[in-house]
């Protein structure tokens, strides 16, 4: 394996993604990547999965599942015998997540990393198909088919567009809308190692995880490591949104904590007294608490903090917002979002977004629906097919817990006069910014406290 370590080391420290943008402002085309990071390598399907276990990636779909695991569950599968179905390779970029912006900046800003990162997956792995998925009326899909078609790779890269529902990118979501079937997940098992597209044993990886497929393959485990914490390793891209002077996409060395990136966006617009961490499935964190700044940006530390790193986001709600009304808005979302084809999704998620508008409008039915909200959680969360119910159960959850002041008032009947306020956050078109902040010194803004 060539070691082109090329411009790698003229980059700032804790950008590599996003590196073109931030040199140029605009996205590298094929030669200007070339130049910029060294020509591919290759790599069969066990060397790269050796990488990736030795620098410690870890998918940035949300989950934060090794990625050396899944490539190896794959590479086990792979045809032994004449007629068995060679594996296939799906680079998830659909972002069902509304507050993200991330991949959708990442496609734009670095659209050969991420192809990168797909052929050196597919080649490694003997891949008869690579598919690179985004959601319908992705307005970044003329460029990157364009990009895809300035390339030569032994497996060539096919776009597929995915109906923009929040469910719809959930990897057997894809796997069965890729197989002519509707967009909505399966019930698990086979999961798609084991029995994906057309049959065959496929990789879904998220394509910021793909991207740095593609670095670490180049500049090998020990350069992504000297980056990130020990059990994140390597940068994370972050989408800061909500009461922030600039809105955007960061590039951050996991384990930074909450306080320093938000600093990247300048400060606050307002006031804001809380921060919504992992998107709309994610849990707040209470910016009382002087703990919550210094939380550094990894899965267990947020864990910890009763938050979730999942796709990163972090959303600073004005200080002005009812924190109980905007979950019951985000709830009504989530339920309308769900497949309906499980309990807790069908039956559970409206319940639950009724319980919290309940509890909101401080009607004599609030004390009732505060009483039977967390049986009703209890019943929702871990009993789907899919992690969807899981995701609303825990930002309800968190808003009882981060917003128990707030609470108080309403169950006594006293609402507050921003319990009827719209929503805060975008609800169906992102509104966040796709392309990365302007990068600010960390410590130039005024925290969000
Ligand atoms: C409801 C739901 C929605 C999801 N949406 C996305 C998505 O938009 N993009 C994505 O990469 N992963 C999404 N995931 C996670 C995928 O199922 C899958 O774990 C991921 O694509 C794997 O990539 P990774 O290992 O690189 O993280 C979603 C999961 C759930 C439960
Ligand atoms: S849990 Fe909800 S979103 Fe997931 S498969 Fe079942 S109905 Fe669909």
């Amino acid at each position: 394996m060539t070691n082109a370590r090329v411009d790698a080391d003229r980059l700032p420290p804790d950008v590599r993604l996003l590196a073109p943008w931030y040199a140029d402002q605009r996205p590298d085309d094929l030669a200007a990547h070339v130049r910029r990071h060294g020509p591919l390598p290759e790599a069969g399907a066990e060397e790269l999965a050796e990488l990736v276990d030795d620098a410690g990636l870890r998918g940035r779909g949300g989950s934060g599942f090794p990625t050396a695991v899944k490539l190896r569950a794959v590479a086990a599968r792979r045809p032994r015998r004449l007629g068995s179905r060679r594996a296939v390779v799906v680079a998830n970029g659909c972002e069902g997540e509304p507050a993200s912006g991330k991949d959708a900046a990442l496609l734009h800003c670095a659209p050969h990393l991420v192809l990168d990162g797909i052929a050196i997956a597919a080649t490694g792995l003997g891949a008869s198909e690579a598919i690179l998925c985004v959601h319908e009326g992705s307005p970044g899909l003329e460029p990157l088919r364009r990009h895809a078609s300035a390339r030569h790779d032994p497996v060539p890269v096919r776009i597929e567009t995915v109906p923009a529902r929040y469910v719809a990118s959930e990897e057997s979501a894809l796997v069965q809308y890729l197989n002519g079937g509707p967009p909505v997940p399966t019930t698990a098992p086979p999961r798609p190692a084991e029995r994906g597209v057309g049959g065959a044993p496929t990789l879904v990886d998220n394509v910021e995880t793909l991207a740095h497929l593609a670095l670490i393959a180049r500049h090998g485990p020990t350069w992504f490591r000297a980056l990130g914490t020990p059990d994140l390793p390597g940068t994370l891209l972050v989408t800061i949104g909500g009461a922030l002077r600039r809105p955007g996409v960061v590039e951050i060395a996991a384990g930074t904590p909450i306080g320093d990136v938000l600093d990247l966006a300048c400060g606050p617009t307002e006031p804001v007294h809380a921060v919504l961490s992992g998107g709309y499935g994610g849990a707040w964190l209470g910016l009382h608490d002087p703990a919550t700044l210094r939380t550094p940006l990894t899965h267990e530390a947020l864990r910890a903090a009763g938050s979730v790193l999942g796709v990163p986001t972090l959303l600073a709600l004005p200080a002005r917002a009812c924190g109980l009304a905007q979950t019951a808005h985000l709830l009504r979302y989530l339920a309308g979002e769900s497949a309906g084809q499980c309990g807790p999704c069908r039956f559970g998620l409206p319940a639950v977004a009724d319980d919290v508008a309940a509890i909101v409008h401080g009607t004599p039915e609030a004390r009732r629906a505060h009483g039977r909200l967390a049986r009703r959680l209890d019943l929702v969360a871990g009993r789907g097919a899919c992690a969807h119910p899981d995701g609303a159960a825990r930002l309800a959850r968190s808003a009882l817990r981060v917003f128990a002041q707030d609470l108080k008032q309403h169950l006594a009947g006293q609402p507050c006069r921003a319990a009827a306020g719209a929503p805060v956050f975008p609800m169906r078109e992102p509104s966040i910014p796709h392309l990365p902040a302007q990068r600010a010194r960390p410590g130039t803004g005024a925290r969000s406290r």
